[in-house]
């Protein structure tokens, strides 16, 4: 009798666990809430990320090159640039290819905030 309430007390609590699980790791969108999209140490280190891995294409502080600029952009959203790095983008014959592989959910979240940090910045003007 002690033995099936230890086990009846075991399946109830794994079954707690599966769920909460399910509705907190598999929120659409962001696997795990980011940095705020104005924070100067998440801007800083996108910065960081974004001449070592984007610049080559997006110029110099993203005023574009090969692909597009991304400064003086108040079209671009936290959500399009998270999904549109993350599963890259492809635009006749230019394409970019995904990063998801290459960057954490919290790293692409520090290009976006570095990339919004330009939003009214426009060099090539
Ligand atoms: C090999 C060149 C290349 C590199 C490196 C590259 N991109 Fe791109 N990127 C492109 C091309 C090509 C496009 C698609 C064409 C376009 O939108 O102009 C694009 C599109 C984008 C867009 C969408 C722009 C829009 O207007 O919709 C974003 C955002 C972006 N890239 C961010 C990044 C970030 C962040 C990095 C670094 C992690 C990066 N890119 C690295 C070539 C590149």
């Amino acid at each position: 009798m002690f033995m099936e309430f230890v086990a009846m007390l075991h399946t109830v609590a794994s079954f707690a666990i599966s769920l909460a699980s399910t509705i907190f790791l598999s929120a659409p969108g962001y696997a795990e809430p980011g940095p705020s999209m104005t924070d100067p140490a998440a801007i800083a280190a996108g910065q960081i990320r974004f001449n070592r891995n984007c610049g080559y294409c997006h110029g110099n502080a993203c005023a574009g090159g090969k692909g597009a600029p991304l400064q003086g952009r108040d079209d671009l959203t936290a959500d399009y640039l998270f999904k549109t790095i993350t599963e890259g983008k492809k635009q006749g014959s230019l394409q970019m290819l995904a990063w998801r592989d290459a960057f954490t959910d919290k790293e692409v979240q520090e290009l976006s905030a570095y990339i919004l940090s330009l939003r009214f910045v426009n060099l090539k003007r």
